[in-house]
């Protein structure tokens, strides 16, 4: 939520600054700015700044009126970047970032949550606020300790004074006109890392900021600050004191940041769905066992867990959803799977025996991190499930296991999702094998039927046309309804969760028994209805009662597009539209048949006229609660 990028080298800040924000866009695009920090900065003792609401595309249409008619007035070689997501404020040109006080400017990423008192007290001062924003306090308030009491004319000292006094969870960025070379940046909940190049360093939201110039980069911990210059960085806690900071390599390369050739990063990380599977499941099974990567917790802890609670938001819920029937199956565990953001607030019962699996791409979305923070809290152990390479979510819990579904740029889920539905499955064969509620050659079996998934989830890309055809012919529909059972009904949840948020139009996801008890009161003539049929080889009984429903549903007029296994002959009877995916073991159908859905939603949103990549109101990460 945010996207934030930070320059100081040799090179000129700008481009480099304006390229890295637009790696950074998918986290926010409700307005976009930049600072430099130049010799124009220093004739006028302001830093110089331009931004505008809407997309990037609005702040380079305005940088290239103002360098036409000023060549020189971005100079410079320290520069800073911002995309937004708006909180406080409308995204009006006016409350896009940099914020600027004096010869401060400042970008922001989080909420500063006792920016009114902060406010208050600065107004009391006679300070003018220009925005709406509560960013505009921490550019005010390092502002006020520049120019008054023991701080005065020290840039660090009066940026350490103003990060002491702020609560709530903030990335923050701070230049001044008369300190070229320097920023000041500093991290509490909300992420930021650090890029090395060769005399040049960067900041960024995430890698993706600087992959371009560098592989090598730092990631910085909880309440951490880090001063970088060209020539390095140092990183100190909030007092100023100096901490270790955690280097790292990347290991994905610009390519992998790149669209390939599609129009949409969506449409290209779709298409790596089977390399995602293959690569989540690479190296975990070793010596005819399942193995996590970062298990911090022995097989004796997984032996005392009497309960599983699978914590998550949007799509990565989802996924939690499908791995509650295979872990409550495999382990006869009780499995229950929240929402992040009412797990906390609903005291649940935890301890030292619940194992809570927190399952998010990013590592960084608020909600699911203050579920962890609460879950160990009461002592439950936290196992992460995450995208990102040290990502804040897996730093504070006791052990990960990472999806390799690389970098997903696209703001609706698609390859993370499947990631971490096979990585789930990975975490349940996990319990299993500790608990012994599965015999080593049953998992091993369970293991070689999940890679034989890749494969498969290559051949349901084939239903692509199909796929593209149906949207548009249902571009204008008003409603689409989606029914499944079993881990049908979180495929359901997910096709509608993909509609919704790229197509803006109105779906809902049901379990089909739940029909009857009223959403069947929406079933009119011509009415879509998206259909997940289960395997007609796995309960017979699931799959006969879906049967029923489709009629059900036909005879009160609704068009039925049924996705099936090939070969799924009573599918094919009722299916208006059919939609036929490789046979799988009933548990790992998901794998399959969400694929479909997401072909489906892209199209229908492009159908539409919508960026398939930016849909309205949305971030990529939700760092705020
Ligand atoms: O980064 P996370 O996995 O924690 O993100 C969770 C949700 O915000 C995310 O899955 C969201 O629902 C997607 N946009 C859905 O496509």
């Amino acid at each position: 939520m945010c996207g934030i990028v930070g320059y100081v080298g040799h090179r000129p800040a700008l481009g480099v600054v304006v390229e890295a924000l637009r790696r950074m866009e998918y986290r926010g695009y409700d307005s976009a700015g930049v600072a430099v920090v130049g010799p124009r900065a220093a004739q006028t003792g302001v830093v110089t700044v331009e931004k505008r609401a809407g997309k990037l595309a609005n702040l380079t249409g305005a940088l290239q009126v103002d360098i036409a008619a000023d060549p020189d007035r971005f100079a410079g070689t320290t520069g800073m970047g911002h995309t937004r997501w708006a909180t406080h404020g409308r995204p009006t040109d006016r409350n896009a970032h940099p914020h600027v006080a004096g010869g401060f400017a400042v970008v922001h990423n989080g909420i500063i949550e006792n920016y009114a008192a902060l406010r208050a007290e600065l107004e009391a001062y006679g300070v003018e606020f220009e925005s709406d924003t509560d960013t505009e306090v921490a550019v005010q308030l390092v502002q006020h300790h520049y120019v008054a009491g023991s701080t005065a004319g020290d840039f660090e000292a009066s940026a350490y004074a103003a990060l002491r006094r702020l609560d709530g969870a903030f990335t923050l960025l701070f230049v001044h006109a008369a300190h070229p070379g320097t920023i000041v940046a500093a991290r509490r909940s909300t992420p930021l890392v650090v890029g090395v190049g060769d005399g040049e360093t960067f900041l960024g939201s995430d890698v993706a900021a600087f992959i371009e110039h560098t592989r090598d980069a730092v990631e910085l911990g909880q309440d951490q600050v880090v001063i970088i210059t060209a020539g390095g960085y140092l990183i100190t806690d909030f007092a100023g004191e100096p901490q270790p900071g955690t280097p790292f390599r990347i290991d994905w390369d610009l390519e992998a940041a790149e669209k390939g050739g599609h129009d949409y990063f969506m449409l290209k990380e779709i298409e790596e769905q089977p390399a995602a599977v293959e690569n989540t499941l690479l190296g975990h099974f070793e010596g005819g066992r399942i193995v996590l990567d970062e298990q911090r917790l022995s097989d004796q802890d997984l032996r005392d867990v009497d309960k599983v609670f699978i914590v998550a938001c949007g799509s990565a819920y989802h996924s939690g959803l499908v791995a509650k029937y295979a872990i409550e199956h495999w382990t006869r565990l009780p499995c229950e799977v929240e929402l992040a953001s009412e797990f906390r607030y609903r005291d649940p019962v935890l301890g030292r025996s619940t194992l809570v699996v927190a399952i998010s791409q990013s590592g960084e979305t608020a909600d699911t991190l203050e579920a962890v923070r609460h879950a160990r809290e009461q002592k439950a152990r936290v196992l992460a499930v995450c995208n990102t390479n040290g990502a804040q979510i897996p730093r504070e819990s006791d052990a990960v296991l990472y999806t390799r579904a690389g970098p997903e740029i696209g703001v609706a889920s698609t390859k993370a999702f499947l990631a971490q539905v096979t990585a789930n499955y990975l975490v349940g064969l996990a319990l299993a094998q500790a608990r012994g509620t599965k015999y080593p050659d049953e998992v091993a079996r369970e293991y070689r039927d999940l890679e034989a998934m890749p494969a498969l989830v290559e051949k349901v890309l084939a239903t692509g046309p199909a796929m593209r055809d149906l949207a548009r012919e249902l571009a204008g529909a008003d409603t689409i309804l989606f029914l499944g059972r079993h881990v049908g009904y979180p495929v359901a949840l997910e096709g509608a969760l993909k509609l919704k948020e790229l197509a803006y139009m109105h779906a809902e996801g049901f379990a089909a028994g739940e029909l009857k008890h009223g959403p069947i009161a929406l079933i009119e003539d011509g009415l879509p209805v998206i259909v997940v049929m289960p395997s007609p080889r796995g309960r017979a009984v699931l799959h006969s009662k879906l049967v029923s429903n489709i009629r059900e549903i036909q005879a009160r007029g609704a068009r039925t597009i049924v996705i099936a296994e090939e070969g799924d002959e009573a599918a094919a009877t009722h299916a208006d539209n059919l939609i036929q995916i490789p046979a799988a073991p009933t548990l790992f159908q998901p794998l399959l048949a969400t694929v479909p859905l997401q072909i489906f939603a892209a199209e229908v949103a492009q159908a539409r006229g919508y960026d398939v990549d930016k849909p309205r109101n949305l971030a990529k990460s939700v760092t705020v609660e």
